[in-house]
């Protein structure tokens, strides 16, 4: 079976998917809303947040990235955004849809915005809300200046977004820190379940603030998932009920290793990556070092390839790996350590590489 070197989904652990398969329960009754208590507390748990609350989506990241904007911005608020690549104008996009009005800070490729610059424009200009992605898949960016300048629009009363994708779990992501309102991520990345689920954590601010943002989509609403959990799991929709299943096994593995851990094991897997895919031609997509994701890496191929080679290549040994996105998706391959993927896998995956044709001279 083929293994996940991707940005997401990832392979799932045996366990996991043995859940899957466990028969359908109605949703209604009292063990599914056990089932759905310990999913929460376990996502409280994970997400840092004594305080807060974790709301449960059906559907995947783009869902909770737009039931954050929908719930937490009105129309024709003033939003800052920070783009640092796809997601990043994806999430600029859904806050257009809402018709909010952006002031965009945007850095050159593979740099991260500068922090005192954001200050300085959070200081100068009367935002409501400030709008960031914490791990810019597409370049392997994480943002680690998030919290600082957070912490800052927080103390100006801007409610403060941000899209956790590929981060959260990943990266030592706090939601009680006092940075952050909301915090979007989904299923099938550092939670290493499957696809179709997604979360929005919530500070015990936005707890309230959500109940006074009108004009929303029932869909999108995040209040009505809140009181639903409130009034003891009557979720308002019939949920994907053998995803739950999977999902709250992926969690007991993950709290089960400790978060610390966790989040340890990303880092190192890619680590490794960062410190031996130079060698053979690879160039790190993030020139900072401080700002090179745990969870994604990029790397431009070697020059005379084309990531589709090099995707062929690595998936004939059984290994799937992400192209780049937009302008980069030939140049660009990206590289997900998330879900099953171990040591063993890295290692095998670089020796992969080195015996590729065409530039084993270069190391
Ligand atoms: C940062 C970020 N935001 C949003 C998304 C969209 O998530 P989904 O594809 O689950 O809708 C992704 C997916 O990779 C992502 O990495």
């Amino acid at each position: 079976m083929e293994k996940l070197f991707t940005a997401g989904p990832v392979s799932l652990d045996e366990e996991v998917m043995k859940a899957l398969s466990r028969p359908v329960m109605s949703h209604r009754g009292s063990e599914f809303r056990a089932i759905l208590k310990d999913v929460e507390d376990k996502l409280c748990e994970a997400y840092g947040t004594e305080y807060g609350m974790v709301d449960v989506l059906m559907g995947s990241g783009t869902l909770a990235v737009d039931a954050m904007v929908y719930s937490s911005v009105n129309r024709g608020d003033r939003v800052l955004v920070i783009n640092h690549g796809e997601f990043g104008q994806r999430f600029k996009q859904s806050l257009e849809r809402r018709c909010a009005v952006i002031n965009e800070l945007k850095a050159d490729e593979g740099n991260a915005v500068d922090a005192e610059h954001v200050l300085a424009e959070i200081d100068k200009e009367d935002y409501d809300a400030l709008a960031m992605v914490y791990t810019e898949t597409s370049m392997g960016l994480a943002y680690r200046d998030a919290e600082r300048i957070g912490r800052r629009a927080k103390e100006k009363g801007i409610r403060v977004l941000v899209d956790a994708a590929s981060a959260m779990f990943g990266e030592d992501i706090k939601l009680d820190g006092g940075y952050f309102d909301a915090v979007s991520t989904c299923s099938q990345k550092c939670a290493a379940a499957p696809p179709g689920i997604s979360f929005v954590g919530l500070s015990e601010e936005a707890c309230r603030f959500v109940y006074g943002v009108g004009e929303k989509p029932r869909y999108l609403d995040l209040a009505i998932y809140a009181d639903s959990m409130r009034k003891g799991y009557d979720v308002p929709q019939t949920p994907a009920v053998n995803l739950v299943y999977a999902l709250d096994k992926a969690l007991d593995i993950m709290l089960d290793t400790g978060m610390e851990k966790w989040i340890e094991k990303h880092r190192q897997l890619t680590g490794k990556l960062y410190a031996e895919l130079p060698k053979l031609g690879y160039r790190i997509l993030v020139a900072n070092e401080a700002y090179r994701s745990n969870s994604v890496a990029a790397f431009r191929v070697p020059e005379g390839l084309s990531s589709d080679q090099v995707i062929e290549r690595v998936g004939k040994e059984g290994y799937v790996l992400s192209q780049g996105m937009g302008s980069l998706k030939s140049s660009v391959v990206r590289i997900g350590t998330m879900g099953t993927i171990n040591m063993d896998d890295v290692d095998r995956f670089i020796g992969i590489l080195k015996d590729m044709n065409g530039w084993q001279g270069k190391e």
